[in-house]
C-alpha cells in the first residue's frame, strides 16, 4: 500500500536565482562569488543550470532520482520499485492523517561497512589510503589502506560476534578520536549491531542516562583520552557511569571493552599508569590482550546484509525538554544520503580526494563526513585526535600539507579561535592541495566567512556553508562548490530532494519570496531520521506537530533574500548552541536544580565572541539551606552542571536572584532574561504579560551586582 504523495508543484519556485554568467555582475546578486572555473570544469555539478535541472527532477521524480543514486552503491537484494517507482518511498508527514513515518528503499538489503570497504576494494582501491590517523602526539600516527582497514574491521566484527553481540544489539562507544572508534563503528555496521557514540566530553551521568535509555549490551572505551597536554581518564568515567546505571535502574551492560591509550607521549607530562585504570575482570576486557586470537581466527567474516529499514545507529541530541533524544537513522536512507551529499557537496572523486573533517565522531558531522561519507566515495579521511591549538595553532594546516588534504570542513567556532592567533600560523603552510572549504554547526558571521575565504582559502577556494542537523543525517541547505555563486553567511539553496519552506511563526502560512520565518521541510529526503528511540510520540510532537499541514519543523529560523538565498539565523526554540554544541536550556536547568541549594533556575544564552553563544544562569537559592553553602554557591552550581552534563555545558555566569520574571501562567520569560544577561536593558520589549513587574528591576540589579 504505497501512500506516497505525488508532487505537482513546479520548482524551485521559492528559490529562483538568476542564472548569470560566470564572473559578470548582475542585479542584486552582483557581489556573489562565482565558483573557480577549474573546479567547475571537473565538478559533478558544474553550473547553476545543471543544479537547477537536477534539483527540479529530484522534486518531480524523487523515486527515480534517488533510485539511480542508490544504484551507485551495492544492494544484496534490490529495493522495491523496480517496476513501480512509487514504492521506493512511502511516507506521511501529517499527524492529522495518521501515524508519521518515512520508508526509503523498503525491501532492499545492504550493508554500510560493505559499501565503505569491500565495494571500494572491489573497485580497485584496496591499496589506497582510507583512514589517515593523526595522533595527538605525532609519534602514534598511522595510515590504513582500504585493505588494512577492512582487516581491522573484520577482526573486530569477529570479536563482537564472539562476545554475543548480534543484529539490533546496541553498543555504546565512549572513545577519543583514535582508530578504534571508526573500526568499532564499521564493525557494528558490519554485523547489524546499532552503535551509539557518546561524545567523550560528556559526564558520567550523561553517559549513564544514554546507556540506560538504549539498554546498551556493550561499552567500548579507552583507558584515557589525550587532548593536547590533558589526559582524561575515560575508563574511570565509564565505571562511575555504570555505578549510576546500577543504582538508579538496576541495569548493567554485559561487557566493557577497553583500549589502552595512554602510553606513548612525546612531552614530559606523566603517563596514566595502567595500574591506575580501574578494571573489573568479570566484566571488562583489554582489547590489546584479546585482539590476536581474532586476527588469527579462520572463521568467515561475519558481514551480514540487513534491511534498509533497520536502524543504522542511534545518536543522542538535545531538544527543548530535559531528556536527550535518541535520534534513530534507518540504514538505507542514511547510507544513500551520506554518500550523495558527500559526493556533490564536497565534489568527491574516488581514489583522489582526501577529506579532513575536524568534527568528533561523537557528533553527527563526524558520522556522516569524518567517517561514512568519504569512505562511501572511495576517499581517504583524516582522523585527528588532538585539538586545533596543540602543539600550536599551525597544526591543522600542517596536517593539510602533510597529507595533501583536498577538502577541509570545520566549524565557525574553531575558525574564530584560530582567527585569534592571527594570520602568521596560517601563512607557514602552503595549503596548495585544498580545493573546497566547508563550515557547519552555527551561523557564520561575515567577518569569519571572509577570513576563511581570504586567509585560509587564499581568495580562491569556495566555501560550502552547510546547514543541517543530527535529525537530517546530511546536508540540507548548502551550496554546490562547482555551481553556486556564494554570498558570505548564506547557506544558499536546498540540496537535491529537499523542499524547504519558511513558515510564519504565528499562523503557519508559507512565506514566498523575500522574508523570514521558521525553517521547515515539506517532504522527506533519504537522510531523515526514522524515530526517537523508545519515544515515537516525541518524534511526532517535536517535529511534525509544530505546524499544521505536514511539515518537518527544524526549530531554526531563516531569512530569504531577493535572489532566493537562504540565511539561517539560529534556533527559535529553547535550544542553545555553545561552540557548536547543542544544549537544551531545560537540560542545564534540571542539572542546576539537582543541587540541594538551588530551588529554581532559568538558563539563557547570549552572544559570545569565540563560542558563538555562552550560557548565563539565573538561580533562586533555598533560603533554608543557605547556611549549608560554601562561600561560593555560584561556583558550586557551575561544578554541578559540569558533573551532570559535561564541562562544555558549564554556565559562564551564575546570577543569584530572589524571583524570576514569569507570566501569569507561570512561564519564565527567557526573552527578558536574555536581554538582562546581555546588558541590553534599554528596550525589554513587551512586558505586559508579567505577573510581577518588580522582578525585572530586581534581576537587572542582581545582574549588575554579579559583574
Ligand atoms: C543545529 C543542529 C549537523 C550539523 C552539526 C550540528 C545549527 C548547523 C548550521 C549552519 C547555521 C547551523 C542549527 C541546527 N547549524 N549548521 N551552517 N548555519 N546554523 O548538528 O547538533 O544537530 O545541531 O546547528 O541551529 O539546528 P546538531
Amino acid at each position: 500500500g504505497a501512500k506516497s504523495r505525488s508532487s505537482s508543484i513546479d520548482v524551485p519556485r521559492n528559490h529562483a536565482v538568476s542564472p548569470g554568467r560566470r564572473g559578470r555582475a548582475r542585479g542584486t546578486n552582483g557581489d556573489a562569488i562565482e565558483p573557480p572555473m577549474e573546479l567547475a570544469a571537473r565538478a559533478h555539478v558544474g553550473s547553476m543550470e545543471q543544479y537547477r535541472s537536477m534539483y527540479n527532477r529530484s522534486i518531480k521524480e524523487p523515486e527515480m532520482f534517488w533510485s539511480e543514486i542508490a544504484g551507485e552503491l551495492r544492494w544484496e537484494t534490490a529495493f522495491d520499485g523496480v517496476d513501480k517507482p512509487e514504492e521506493v518511498l512511502e511516507w506521511n508527514f501529517d499527524p492529522s492523517k495518521g501515524e508519521v513515518y518515512v520508508k526509503w528503499f523498503a525491501g532492499g538489503r545492504t550493508n554500510m561497512s560493505f559499501n565503505c570497504l569491500d565495494l571500494q576494494i572491489e573497485r580497485g582501491l584496496g591499496d589506497s589510503p582510507a583512514l589517515i590517523f593523526e595522533a595527538n602526539d605525532a609519534v602514534n600516527s598511522r595510515i590504513f589502506t582500504f585493505n588494512e582497514l577492512r582487516e581491522e574491521v573484520s577482526t573486530f566484527s569477529k570479536f563482537l560476534v564472539a562476545q554475543g553481540i548480534g543484529k539490533g544489539d546496541r553498543v555504546i562507544m565512549y572513545l577519543p578520536m583514535i582508530p578504534m572508534m571508526p573500526i568499532a563503528m564499521l564493525a557494528c555496521a558490519r554485523i547489524g549491531a546499532v552503535h551509539s557514540i557518546v561524545f567523550a566530553g560528556y559526564s558520567a551521568k550523561s553517559l549513564a542516562q544514554r546507556v540506560v535509555d538504549c539498554q546498551a549490551k556493550m561499552i567500548i572505551t579507552a583507558s584515557a583520552s589525550r587532548r593536547g597536554k590533558k589526559i582524561i581518564p575515560l575508563k574511570k568515567i565509564v565505571d562511575e557511569a555504570l555505578e549510576i546505571c546500577m543504582q538508579n535502574d538496576g541495569f548493567s551492560p554485559d561487557r566493557v571493552v577497553v583500549k589502552g591509550n595512554a602510553d606513548t607521549r612525546i612531552d614530559d607530562t606523566p603517563f596514566l599508569n595502567i595500574d591506575d585504570v580501574p578494571f573489573n575482570p568479570q566484566r571488562d576486557l583489554w582489547w590489546d590482550d584479546d585482539i590476536s586470537q581474532y586476527r588469527m581466527d579462520e572463521k568467515p567474516d561475519p558481514m551480514e546484509f540487513i534491511d534498509s529499514l533497520d536502524p543504522a545507529f542511534i545518536l543522542y541530541t538535545s531538544g527543548s525538554t530535559g531528556k536527550p533524544k535518541g535520534v534513530v537513522h534507518a540504514l538505507g536512507g542514511y547510507l544513500v544520503y551520506a554518500y550523495a551529499t558527500s559526493k556533490f557537496v564536497f565534489d568527491l572523486h574516488p581514489g583522489e580526494d582526501i577529506v579532513f573533517c575536524t568534527a568528533d565522531l561523537g557528533w553527527i558531522t563526524g558520522h556522516s563526513y569524518t567517517l561514512y561519507g568519504p569512505l562511501l566515495n572511495g576517499c581517504a579521511t583524516v582522523l585527528f585526535e588532538g585539538t586545533p591549538t596543540y602543539p600550536n595553532a599551525e597544526i591543522w594546516w600542517n596536517i593539510v600539507d602533510k597529507h595533501r588534504v583536498t577538502i577541509f570542513y570545520t566549524s565557525p567556532t574553531a575558525l574564530r579561535t584560530l582567527q585569534g592567533f592571527g594570520d602568521a600560523p596560517v601563512h607557514k603552510s602552503s595549503r596548495a592541495t585544498l580545493r573546497i572549504l566547508g563550515t557547519v554547526g552555527e551561523p557564520i558571521a561575515k567577518e569569519t566567512w571572509l577570513w576563511y575565504h581570504e586567509i585560509i582559502g587564499d581568495k580562491k577556494l569556495p566555501i560550502v556553508d552547510t546547514w543541517w542537523q543530527t535529525e537530517t543525517g546530511g546536508h540540507i541547505i548548502t551550496p554546490l562548490p562547482g555551481a553556486t555563486p556564494l554570498k558570505p553567511s548564506s547557506a544558499t539553496f536546498p540540496f537535491f530532494g529537499v523542499e524547504p519552506v519558511l513558515l510564519d511563526p504565528v499562523d503557519g502560512h508559507e512565506i514566498d519570496g523575500e522574508g523570514e520565518g521558521s525553517l521547515c521541510i515539506k517532504r522527506p529526503w533519504p537522510g531523515i531520521f526514522m524515530d526517537v528511540h523508545g519515544a515515537h510520540e516525541r518524534y511526532e510532537n517535536s517535529y511534525f506537530k509544530v505546524f499544521e499541514g505536514g511539515y518537518y519543523a527544524s526549530g531554526d529560523g531563516a531569512r530569504r533574500d531577493a535572489d532566493g538565498y537562504l540565511y539561517v539565523t539560529g534556533r527559535l526554540d529553547d535550544v542553545m548552541n555553545v561552540s557548536g554544541h547543542r544544549i537544551g536550556t531545560a537540560e542545564v536547568e534540571s542539572a542546576l536544580v539537582q543541587h540541594p541549594l538551588c530551588i529554581e533556575a532559568a538558563v539563557v544564552s547570549i552572544g559570545h565572541e569565540i563560542k558563538g553563544e555562552t550560557i548565563v544562569a539565573f538561580v533562586i537559592l533555598d533560603p533554608l539551606r543557605k547556611k549549608e553553602a560554601t562561600q561560593y554557591p555560584e561556583q558550586e552550581l557551575v561544578f554541578k552542571v559540569r558533573a551532570e552534563i559535561g564541562p562544555f555545558a558549564a554556565p559562564e555566569r551564575v546570577i543569584v536572584v530572589k524571583n524570576l520574571p514569569k507570566t501569569r501562567s507561570g512561564k519564565i520569560m527567557r526573552r527578558i532574561l536574555k536581554k538582562i544577561a546581555a546588558g541590553n536593558i534599554e528596550d525589554l520589549g513587551d512586558v505586559s504579560a508579567l505577573a510581577d513587574p518588580g522582578s525585572i528591576e530586581h534581576c537587572i540589579q542582581a545582574e549588575q551586582r554579579a559583574r
